[in-house]
């Protein structure tokens, strides 16, 4: 599968197939992950990978509109820590943040490449830290779950997304015209 059809059929997936995925797949998502772009190439991301189903349901109560959570097979936990203090500046501005955000994207279109699905899981941070044992300098970007699909989703109709025209300008914010 090219990088094109990955983008383009890459579906979020909410039900599963029970079973964990095997570590030499997992592995194969996490490479992509390392290949990310960051700030400084400080690579901002640290993963725990959640598989006992006790912790799933724990995360799942402080996960806003996503119940399954306690169903999925497993879950990864995107964790941003704090970088060098060299580039502060750059963490003031949220980037590292973004970069794990990128790392989670290249993760969900390795695991498409493989059958599998993944489902980012909003999460109130907070509960999620305590719950992970992550430090409170460290930021919880998200509890992403994943698995085999219970059916393989075939990719969106074109009309699920907005019209591309929409979200473009030109020269300035709103300038619709190009000339
Ligand atoms: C930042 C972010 C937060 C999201 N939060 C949730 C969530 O809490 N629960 C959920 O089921 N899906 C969540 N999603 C998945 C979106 O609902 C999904 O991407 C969107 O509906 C478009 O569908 P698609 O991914 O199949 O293209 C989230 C996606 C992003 C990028």
């Amino acid at each position: 599968m090219d990088v094109s059809e990955a983008i383009r059929k890459r579906s979020t997936v909410r039900q599963f197939r029970n079973g964990s995925l095997p570590d030499d797949v997992l592995d194969r998502i996490f490479e992509a992950a390392r290949w990310a772009p960051s700030p400084f190439n400080t690579q901002p991301w640290e993963f725990v990978i959640i598989r006992d189903k006790e912790t799933l349901r724990a995360i799942s109560k402080y996960a806003r509109y996503s119940g399954y959570l306690a169903e999925a097979p497993m879950a990864i936990a995107v964790i941003v820590p704090p970088v060098n203090s060299k580039f502060s500046w750059v963490e003031s501005i949220g980037e590292p943040r973004f970069a794990a955000a990128m790392a989670v994207q290249n993760m969900m279109l390795a695991a498409w490449e493989m059958g599998i699905g993944t489902c980012w899981v909003s999460i109130e941070r907070e509960k999620v830290r305590e719950i992970l044992d992550v430090p409170k300098t460290h930021f919880v970007l998200t509890v992403m779950r994943l698995g085999y699909p219970e059916v393989m989703p075939t990719g969106h109709e074109d009309n699920f997304r907005k019209k591309i025209e929409d979200s473009i300008s030109y020269e300035k914010y709103g300038k619709k015209v190009n000339k």
